[in-house]
């Protein structure tokens, strides 16, 4: 079985991001249909008109919130009217406040949980009963080695957000694997383009990881060659989590 995701309806959130956007791409080529949204104005994406005259209705870009409960609802009756199904969701919405628990204020703490922890929950919880009901589906959330390795003068909110969305996608893996759906995360480590001067990463392969790279690990959990995979969280940080 290859890593392809021919026709398979896949929901790309936070689409306007670096891993967002290569991913859009990559899962387009691979056959998909693609839903990206985003908080920003979709029209910011410089290769969408091209992508658009590409592959006209296998590609729907669209606003929305995924903070926003009426607007994470709507997105998904959208999707489901007009494609009839979510196959796959592609959770890539964070924010990020880089302050120790000292320094950070409780309304910045809560800024951070809700852009990060909530929104994974509100967007698991609006596709996860689409999924049930078709009796198939594949969940990727993305967190970061932060939410697995505890680091010194770190962004202690976005972490412990990640280590949080960790344990939520393996309960819903669980809960609802008699469902046929499987949840799987993504813990990636420095993601940059290519073209960013790196500096001391401390990971075995002494570069960043590109989002492409990235896009290409969500395609394979996504694809029915993961068939078998659930309840897992895959490090893509170049050997950083040895
Ligand atoms: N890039 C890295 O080095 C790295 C490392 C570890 C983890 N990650 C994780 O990977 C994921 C994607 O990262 P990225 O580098 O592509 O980030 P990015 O900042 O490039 O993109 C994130 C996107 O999410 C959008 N967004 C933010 N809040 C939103 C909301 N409430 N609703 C809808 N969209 C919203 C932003 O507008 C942005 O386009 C994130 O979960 C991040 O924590 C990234």
């Amino acid at each position: 079985m290859r890593s392809q995701l021919e026709n398979k309806v896949i929901w790309i959130t936070g689409a306007l991001g670096l891993i967002g956007r290569a991913s859009i791409i990559q899962f387009l080529e691979k056959g998909a249909i693609v839903i990206g949204t985003d908080i920003e104005d979709i029209q910011q994406f410089k290769e969408a008109p091209a992508l658009q005259e590409k592959y006209g209705d296998r590609l729907m870009l669209f606003i929305s919130d995924a903070t926003v409960e009426e607007q994470v609802v709507a997105s998904v009756k959208k999707i489901i009217s007009k494609y009839g199904r979510i196959d796959g969701l592609f959770h890539n919405v964070y924010t990020q406040i880089w302050k120790t628990t000292t320094d950070i204020t409780l309304e910045e703490w809560n800024k951070v949980m809700v852009g990060t922890l909530t929104s994974t929950f509100l967007v698991n919880k609006y596709v996860i009963p689409c999924m049930i009901e078709a009796g198939t589906g594949a969940i990727v959330n993305t967190s970061s080695i932060l939410g697995k390795i505890p680091m010194r003068n770190t962004a202690v909110a976005y972490s412990a957000a990640k280590a949080a969305i960790n344990h939520m996608t393996l309960i819903h893996a669980v809960e609802y694997a008699k469902y046929g759906l499987r949840a799987n995360v993504i813990v990636p480590g420095d993601i940059k383009t290519e073209d960013y001067e790196v500096q001391d990463l401390n990971n075995l392969l002494g570069r960043s990881g590109r989002p492409e790279e990235v896009a290409e690990l969500a395609s394979f959990l996504l694809s029915d060659a993961a068939s078998y995979i659930t309840g897992s969280l895959y490090p893509i940080d170049g050997g950083f989590m040895r």
